[in-house]
């Protein structure tokens, strides 16, 4: 008996909004609060944008629709998902592997990732109480102990393993519904705190007026993996989330919605963050810690910096706990639906295999701060980079090409259902064509450029 019908499903999302709440909860995250501004910073602001809203339409976008195709497809994680698409397509099992690399990816994100919320967490408490301090030698004090960085970690990780325990409706279905409004009302607080904190226009002026001066071929790399990532593409989240959306709903206005609310975030963190880091003198360029010690300088020094703070990172901590669950939930559905483990179980395994990854992240930032994992790169920076840089817009680029080249036109016309001739054909060209030959060319400047 063919062992691909044996497997177990895991449900559906109930509503037409859950896989939209699901999925933006993915995609926003650390990359869109934290991230994106620091690399917007560094990257010479306006500049780095417009390249990266081209990512988003041209690559990003495409992608997304394609993932949404397979998983829902299939109704099973990413690896399954991928198998049965080629199977269904008359062609070679070997697609499986983009499965694979994906739930790889997932691990390596996650045990990073929760460090960082980790840090975010304990945030929420300092920037309660930090009246007086200098936030510098703060960050140093969190980031110095091994043992503190392990233990908001392993909260972080615990949160993140319960919510995906509990199951689709019952666990991430129920948490995106509480978590995203609550996510949306604190962003535009910290909006319009930002619109009244005098600097405002200069903000909206760094991250709009293009300063081309500062782009390369590695701004490109960066942009494009920062589309990748924060959008969740590339490894089988919003595959495996596509797999329990509702056959009714539309994959390619649903997906637009989604990049659109990321993209929409990432942009509004934007004009949260830098209007306080002008108003205050501040340097927009300051790279990953710039969330942590500008903006905590910020906070520390204005007017109610104790209570907007601690909004701040509880703002931050939800976006992460929101993504954390998706990069879990591929591998988990993998081992569930065969049969392997119960999803409990499943959730609690791959959180200890990245929950011990995390510690290598945890010692990056103290003793083992000049060890290079790969040439140049810490543990965390080098983490970062495999997955982000290389397997996730890799995993991309063969899903694309899967979709546009080898997936029976018959499945993909079935999931798509009644779409506008002009946007499938459209759709198509951009997956078949431009998504892959961009990733290509990206990545051959990014490496002989
Ligand atoms: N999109 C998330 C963020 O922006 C991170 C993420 C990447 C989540 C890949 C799932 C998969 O922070």
């Amino acid at each position: 008996m063919d062992t691909l019908s044996k497997l177990k499903s895991h449900g559906s999302w109930v509503g037409r909004w859950t896989f939209i709440l699901a999925a933006t909860g993915s995609a926003v995250g650390l990359g869109n609060i934290w991230g994106f501004p620091y690399k917007a910073g560094t990257n010479g602001g306006g500049a780095f944008v417009l390249i990266y809203l081209l990512c988003i339409l041209a690559i990003g976008i495409p992608i997304m629709i394609s993932e949404i195709i397979i998983g829902r497809r299939s109704g099973n994680s990413p690896i399954n998902a991928m198998r049965l698409a080629a199977r269904d397509s008359n062609t070679t099992s070997m697609w499986q592997l983009v499965g694979w690399s994906g739930i790889i990816a997932g691990i390596l994100i996650l045990s990073f990732y929760s460090v960082i919320a980790g840090i975010c967490l304990n945030y929420i408490f300092l920037a309660a109480a930090s009246g007086g301090v200098d936030s510098a030698e703060q960050f140093g004090n969190v980031t110095s102990s091994p043992i503190n960085l392990l233990t908001w970690h392993t909260i972080f990780m615990l949160i993140t393993c319960s919510v995906v325990s509990a199951g689709i409706h019952a666990g991430i279905g129920r948490v995106v519904k509480v978590l995203m409004p609550m996510l949306g009302i604190l962003l535009i607080f910290m909006v319009i705190n930002g619109i009244l904190s005098g600097g405002f226009m200069q903000a909206f002026a760094f991250l709009f007026a293009p300063d081309f001066s500062e782009v390369d071929s590695n701004t490109f790399l960066s942009a494009m993996g920062q589309a990748f990532f924060s959008l969740s593409l590339g490894m089988g989240s919003i595959m495996a989330y596509g797999a329990y959306m509702p056959k009714e709903q539309k994959i390619i206005s649903t997906s637009f919605t989604v990049a659109s609310l990321d993209t929409l975030v990432a942009i509004f963190a934007g004009l949260a963050i830098f209007p306080i880091i002008f108003a205050f003198g501040l340097e927009p360029n300051s790279g990953p810690g710039l969330v942590f010690e500008s903006l905590q300088t910020a906070f520390i020094e204005m007017d109610y910096g104790q209570i907007i703070g601690p909004i701040f990172f509880i703002l931050l901590s939800i976006a992460a706990l929101s993504s954390s669950i998706s990069l879990l939930e591929p591998g988990v559905a993998f081992i569930s639906e065969e049969g392997l483990l119960s999803r409990k179980n499943a959730a609690i395994l791959i959180s200890l295999v990245a929950w011990f990854l995390g510690i290598g992240t945890a010692l990056s930032f103290n003793i083992w701060s000049d060890f290079n994992l790969t040439p140049g790169r810490n543990f965390l920076d080098s983490m970062d980079f495999i997955a982000n840089q290389i397997l996730l817009p890799l995993g991309g680029m063969f899903i694309a090409i899967f979709v546009g080249w080898f997936m029976d036109k018959n499945l993909i016309k079935e999931e798509l259902g009644n779409v506008n001739p002009v946007l499938f054909g459209l759709w198509k060209f951009f997956v078949r064509f431009i998504a892959p030959l961009a990733v290509a060319v990206i990545f051959y400047n990014a490496i002989f450029g």
